[in-house]
Order: C-alpha cells, then structure tokens, then sequence
C-alpha cells in the first residue's frame, strides 16, 4: 500500500465515522421527540374542550360577518363581550340564548340576527369560548 492511498482510505474512514455519529444522534433525537405512546381512551369533555370546540364553531359561523375578536365592527368585539360578562354558567346561558335568539339593545340599536339552526350545547359552547377571551375562566 502506498502512502497516498493509505491517506485517502483513512480520510474515507474518518468521514464515514462521521457520517454515522450525526446518523445515530438524528436516531436519539427522535425518539426523545415521539416517547412513550401515552395510553388515550375517549377523551372527556373538559372546559377546554368546549372553548375549542366553540372557537370551531363561531368560525364556522356567519359571526365574523358581524363580529371581529377585537375590534368592533357591526357588532361588538367578541373580546369587549367578554370584558363585559363575567365568566358564570348563568352569563354562558344568557348569551346562549341570544345567540340563537339574536336582539337588540344591550350595545345600541343595532340588531344582532337570530340563529335558530344552533343547538342550546353548540350556543353554549360558543359563549364559552367568547367569555374565554379576556383570560377569564369559568367560576
Ligand atoms: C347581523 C350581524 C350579526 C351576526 C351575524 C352575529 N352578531 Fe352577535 N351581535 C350583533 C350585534 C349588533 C350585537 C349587539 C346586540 C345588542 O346590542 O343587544 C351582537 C351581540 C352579540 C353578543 C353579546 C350579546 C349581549 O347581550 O351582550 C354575543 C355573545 C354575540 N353577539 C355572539 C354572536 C355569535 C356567536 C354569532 C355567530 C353565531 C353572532 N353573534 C352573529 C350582530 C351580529
């Protein structure tokens, strides 16, 4: 073997353990990212659940046609909604009911059209995501 050619099988080596040092630490990273397959059966509905799901459904809805999260437009902002109500299970009723309802008269004279197509639970639901939005939580 010339020394040339012991050189460059040296260099070939030398990169090879370096390609399969970064190869193995790729391996070890990912395992860290996925751990332990967590054991999850059906889910609660937890007060979370419901603000997310309620936030699905506000924009699913025509809501945006008339509400912005933080700014007033045709009608208050959702955020200004939450200032106003504390975050009780009565207000979550209350507003569940408007919602589906619609009305007049608590932030002008404009009116708010009715939803009869939404539920009492999905009305709820988007009142507690709505009450959610000033950092409240329920009480
Ligand atoms: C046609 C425009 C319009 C649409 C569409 C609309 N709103 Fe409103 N909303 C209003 C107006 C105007 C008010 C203020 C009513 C008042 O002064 O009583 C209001 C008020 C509210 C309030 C506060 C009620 C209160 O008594 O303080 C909530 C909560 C609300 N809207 C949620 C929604 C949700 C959720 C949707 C979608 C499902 C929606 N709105 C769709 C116009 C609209």
């Amino acid at each position: 073997m010339n020394k040339t050619k012991t050189i460059y099988l040296l260099f070939a080596f030398a990169l090879s353990l370096i390609f399969y040092a970064c190869g193995s630490k790729k391996e070890a990273a990912n395992t860290e990212d996925y751990g332990t397959p967590k054991e999850e059966t059906t889910a609660p509905v937890t007060a979370s659940d419901a603000i997310t799901q309620g936030e699905s459904l506000v924009k699913a809805s025509d809501c945006k046609t008339c509400h912005h999260r933080e700014n007033k437009i045709i009608g208050p902002s959702h955020t200004d909604v939450a200032k106003k109500y504390e975050f009780t299970a009565a207000n979550v009723e209350y507003l569940a009911g408007k919602i589906i309802k619609g009305g007049s008269g608590v932030w002008g004279e404009v009116l708010m059209s009715a939803h009869a197509d939404i539920t009492q639970s999905d009305a709820e639901k988007m009142s507690r995501y709505i009450l959610s939005l000033d950092g409240e939580t329920e009480h």
